[in-house]
């Protein structure tokens, strides 16, 4: 009661002092520092770009195989829908709103609309979630990188699982390859950071989203006569919620968080640069809708390798590394497609990688007034030192292990399942509580019909009672 009566004042206070400063005039708005995305396409493909990454390709298989299959796939699916999508919604609509950086917009917008600075806070746990990701990221997509220039030597060919894997773990257990590869990727990405040009990456998005599912269709064909299609597709979306505990539905929700990219500022900062008149909803659904295909077809082409050859589904981060070689190495021109396959994930892992950065560094060059290139460096250098202990989680510390595991197990389970959901609960709280509605509304569809009301049900009850509730159960409130 107490908030809204403060919202409509404030509401009201800003309706007035925008007609004074406009007299009547519609565009009285913040506007972004860095200009505007040249059309509503270009927004939604850097959106995607940030979207789709690693975590629908590699990311998503592992964690549905270590997790038990179809149960795992459904509650992942509830959870995009239900809470990454109006989560989504909020933090574009934020970052619109705001036009800075996510914790600027953040502790403008707290002032605001309600007077209360700290909502800056919002972007803190999104900046320490960033680090934490791009550090194992990085080293990720430098598997990636190296098994482009595997797949172009040929070195797939004649393989059979034994050897496949024994060439993955040979790789992965040399922390001065893997060590190169994730310093050659961080430069690359600081380098594309550090000149700006990360907002002229969308073009390229353009062609690569397209070709990266051409070649994710190719492998589905593989894949169908691969002899494990009907068991993959059983494992995939036949769910057995016997087997489902808290942890399960954390994991679910929180790679729902990491595949969509919200509940950290990244999507937020991105907003900013959305011109007034693009729709959020329209942009999120397509998106959404994107990301979870490109998931689902991953998993479809994974799972029948595993079952066909007889792979453990719960083998865990190097999954994608042993299957999808295998196929390669049976497929005519294999060689080339996947070079190409791999040449276009890590290129997804890039963009992914940039808006990992972007927030961050929008920040350090708005508060510290350090030049791009300077704050580009700075935030790389920390992020790459971070890194170097997920290099070491495959070798000299794989068994230095406290609470989930190794420091790589470690900084992906408190940065996906505990900040983002964290940042997405504030986000969504802000936005469906805190947020007068007129201002949301203002944002989101100023006819107020229904895609504004299903909007605010899922943002001010689905979302944060949901998050809250998975909380509480991983924690055994419930038990
Ligand atoms: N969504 C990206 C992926 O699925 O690979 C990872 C990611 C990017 C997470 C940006 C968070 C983020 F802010």
């Amino acid at each position: 009661m107490f908030v809204r009566l403060i919202c409509l004042t404030l509401g009201n206070f800003r309706t007035v002092t925008k007609r004074m400063a406009n007299s009547g005039a519609t565009n009285s708005r913040r506007s972004s520092l860095h200009g505007n995305w040249s059309s509503k396409l270009a927004f939604i493909l850097a959106v995607t770009g940030a979207a789709v990454g690693l975590g629908n390709i590699w990311k998503f298989p592992y964690m549905v195989g270590v997790n038990g299959g179809g149960a795992f796939v459904v509650i992942y699916l509830v959870c995009v829908f239900a809470i990454g999508l109006p989560i989504m919604m909020s933090e574009i609509m934020l970052g619109r709103r705001g036009r800075r950086n996510p914790i600027a917009t953040m502790r403008i917008l707290g002032e605001e609309e309600a007077g209360q600075r700290r909502w800056a806070l919002v972007g803190i746990v999104g900046v320490v979630a960033g680090f934490l990701i791009l550090s194992f990221y990085s080293v990720i997509a430098g598997w990636t990188v190296a098994y482009v220039f595997k797949a172009a030597t040929n070195a797939f060919a004649n393989t059979d699982v034994t050897t496949i894997s024994e060439m993955f773990d040979t790789f992965v257990g040399n922390p001065f390859v893997i060590g190169f590869w994730h310093t050659a990727f961080m430069t690359v990405t600081v380098t594309l950071v550090a000149l700006g040009v990360e907002r002229g990456l969308e073009k390229a998005v353009r062609i690569m989203m397209p070709a990266l599912l051409a070649l994710l269709l190719i492998l589905l064909g593989y894949a169908v006569n691969s002899g494990g299609f009907a068991q993959a597709l059983k494992f995939l979306f036949e769910p057995d919620f016997s087997k489902v505990n808290g942890e399960i539905v954390l994991s679910a929700m929180g790679h729902a968080f990491f595949t969509l990219s919200v509940g950290m500022g990244s999507v937020m900062a991105y907003g900013a640069y959305l011109p007034q008149e693009a729709s959020i909803a329209q942009t999120s659904i397509a998106v959404v809708i994107a990301d979870t295909l490109i998931a689902i077809l991953a998993g479809l082409v994974v799972f029948p390798i595993v079952f066909a050859n007889g792979l453990n589904p719960a083998e865990g981060p190097g999954l994608v590394f042993q299957t999808l070689p295998l196929a390669f190495g049976q497929l005519a021109g294999g060689g080339l497609f996947g070079t190409l396959f791999f040449l276009l994930l890590s290129f997804a892992a890039l963009t992914s990688a940039i808006s990992l950065m972007e927030p961050t560094v929008a920040w350090v060059i708005e508060s510290y007034r350090l030049s791009r290139r300077a704050a580009a460096f700075v935030v790389g250098f920390i992020i790459w030192a971070l890194g170097i202990l997920t290099v070491l989680s495959f070798s000299t510390l794989k068994n230095a292990t406290i609470f989930k595991g190794t420091f790589f197990d470690n900084f992906d389970y408190l940065a996906s399942n505990i900040l983002l959901p964290l940042g997405g609960l504030l986000i969504t709280v802000f936005a469906g509580w805190v947020m007068c509605s007129n201002s949301s509304s203002d944002e989101l569809d100023p006819a107020a019909g229904y895609i504004y009301k299903a909007w605010r049900l899922l943002a001010r009850f689905v979302a944060p009672v949901a998050v809250l509730i998975v909380f509480l159960n991983a924690i055994g409130v419930f038990e």
